[in-house]
């Protein structure tokens, strides 16, 4: 790998297709890819199992610096108890602080030496790589992402019912969207990408379009070893 890494911001709200998304344009570009949201669950998850507050700084902070990668994989961060406590720790800006490093390394030097890398958040396009040559803010109407999420969590098997799944992305979204430190929001310069209508294939598609030709552009421009 030479110069810098090319990095694609996918912002957006909970359970937009973003890590998905994501996930997809990696695999296309052969980059990196980091899913932000599960370090705070990770947090979350650390700071429950303790028997902490994920509300209080001190413990959320203990939590943010005792994450185990190795279950970033693990169901048991995907329920909703650990994704309310996710965005409770997240709106503590220590915790914000001690997850930063870790975010602008990968950025950095991603894994496997690759030429650039996709991460997905709420805040990577604002605040954790501002000049991200691409950037995407996906969003969806709120019913069908309770939806998409209602599904990917009985295949997980957790049973849910859908009102309150619904109610729980609200909540959060509007968590994330007003706290003060790295709000959920759309960077200027972010192409705004709404899955309601489009299944993967389709949405992947409609990323690639706005994506390609900055990463494509990025690519050129870096120094040639
Ligand atoms: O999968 P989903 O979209 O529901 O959420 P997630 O991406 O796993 O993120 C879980 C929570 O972590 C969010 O509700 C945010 O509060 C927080 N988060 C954040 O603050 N900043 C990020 N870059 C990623 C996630």
């Amino acid at each position: 790998m030479t110069g810098r890494p090319v990095v694609v911001a996918v912002d957006g709200t909970a359970a937009s297709g973003k890590g998905t998304l994501a996930k997809r344009l990696a695999q296309t570009f052969g980059f990196a890819h980091l899913d932000s949201g599960s370090l705070y669950r990770l947090t979350a998850l650390a700071v429950l199992e303790a028997k902490g507050d994920p509300t209080r700084a001190v413990d959320a902070v203990k939590g943010a610096r005792t994450i185990d990668l190795s279950r970033a994989g693990d169901p048991a961060i995907r329920s909703d108890i650990v994704g309310r406590a996710s965005s409770h720790v997240a709106a503590i800006p220590e915790v914000r602080q001690a997850l930063f490093a870790f975010q602008r390394a990968f950025l950095k030097h991603p894994p496997g030496g690759s030429d650039g890398a996709v991460m997905d958040g709420r805040d990577i396009g604002t605040v954790i790589c501002p000049d991200a040559p691409a950037k995407l803010f996906v969003d969806a109407r709120p019913e069908l992402r309770a939806r998409r999420r209602w599904l990917e969590l009985k295949s997980l098997s957790i049973d849910r019912e859908l009102a309150d799944v619904l109610e729980e992305l609200n909540a959060r979204d509007a968590a994330d969207r007003s706290r003060a430190v790295s709000p959920l929001k759309r960077a200027p310069d972010a192409d705004l990408l709404d899955t309601s209508d489009l299944d993967i294939d389709a949405a992947l598609a409609a990323a690639l379009a706005f994506v390609t030709p900055k990463v494509e552009a990025a690519l050129k421009a870096k120094p040639r070893g």
